[in-house]
């Protein structure tokens, strides 16, 4: 099967507005190669602004999660063929990863498996992250001789603490969810036999909030970690300007429901989407 269409290395089911798309190689324990990082980009492209899309779960198909980026078709192939087919390769990879950090709705990583170097990078790039307890993270860079690329060096220190960023990277001991939790590298850890069920859970709770504030808000977590405190006020007071420009109707209509109707507790939960008025 290491002849897997381009189309079918990623699969994606949409049920009850949570798009489930799936690194699609378990045979390769879903390293990415060229082919899997074009076609993971026209996927998640062309969920981005469908109406019956509201989150994105990026899951793995198999024992893996993704095992990093594909040895032989991502690094060596191209690196035989020369410069120009590694730099086309890197900006296929970092170009979807890009999308993901800045995809204009919720995504969650679903870590079933393994999750080695190079896929530390979606690993970031989505917004909230649950883990099977036995999901094996690892930078195993060091133990085949590189250091970790990709953006993985960046995203262990962003994640988690100096200390442990280095011993990750240095020894290439692999952690297991409840530990990549216990350091940051994903919210919470929950034992494999629940963890499709947490992770629907955890969609359905961002699938009854104002979608327009759902992307202002993740935007604005990603954008203020690299300011300084004031440019981070700045940038929040012209952000929620920007987003009014989107949905004005959403708050007053929230305002109403708790300071009029009595209707709902904005510290106990969601007003109530559905309900327009005149
Ligand atoms: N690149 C290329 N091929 C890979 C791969 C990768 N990152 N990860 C797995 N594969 C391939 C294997 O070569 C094997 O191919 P084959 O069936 O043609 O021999 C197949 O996927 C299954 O892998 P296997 O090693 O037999 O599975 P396993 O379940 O015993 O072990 C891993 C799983 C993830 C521990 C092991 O495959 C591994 O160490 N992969 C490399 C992880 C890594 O260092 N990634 C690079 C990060 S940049």
């Amino acid at each position: 099967m290491s002849q897997r269409p381009e189309e079918d290395t990623v699969a994606c089911t949409v049920e009850n507005r949570i798009a489930w798309v799936s690194f699609n190689r378990p045979e390769k324990r879903n390293c990415m190669s060229p082919k899997l990082n074009r076609q993971m980009k026209r996927v998640l492209e062309e969920l981005e602004f469908r109406d019956d899309v509201g989150v994105v779960v990026l899951v793995g198909e198999g024992t893996a999660w993704s095992a990093g980026m594909d040895l032989k078709e991502y690094f060596r192939d191209n690196e035989e063929k020369g410069l120009g087919a590694m730099r086309q390769a890197q900006r296929e990879a970092y170009g979807w990863w890009e999308r993901l950090r800045w995809f204009e709705k919720p995504t969650i990583a679903m870590v079933n498996g393994w999750c080695f170097g190079g896929a530390y990078g979606p690993l970031f790039g989505c917004d909230l992250a649950v883990a099977a307890e036995d999901a094996q993270f690892g930078l195993s860079e060091i133990n085949w001789g590189i250091l970790p690329g990709g953006g993985a060096s960046k995203i262990i220190v962003e994640l988690t603490g100096f200390r442990n960023a280095m011993y990750h990277a240095m020894m290439g001991e692999n952690i297991d969810g409840r530990k990549a939790a216990e350091w940051g590298l994903v919210n919470e850890a929950v034992p494999a036999d629940r963890l499709k069920a947490r992770v629907a859970e955890i969609a359905g709770v961002l699938l009854g909030k104002n979608p327009h504030a759902l992307r202002s808000t993740k935007w604005a977590i990603r954008r203020v970690r690299e300011m300084t405190f004031d440019n981070s006020m700045d940038y929040l007071v012209r952000a929620q300007e920007a987003a009014n420009f989107f949905d004005n109707d959403g708050r007053k209509e929230a305002t109403r429901q708790f300071i009029d109707d009595k209707a709902f507790k904005p510290g106990l939960g969601a007003y109530d989407l559905n309900k327009v008025r005149d």
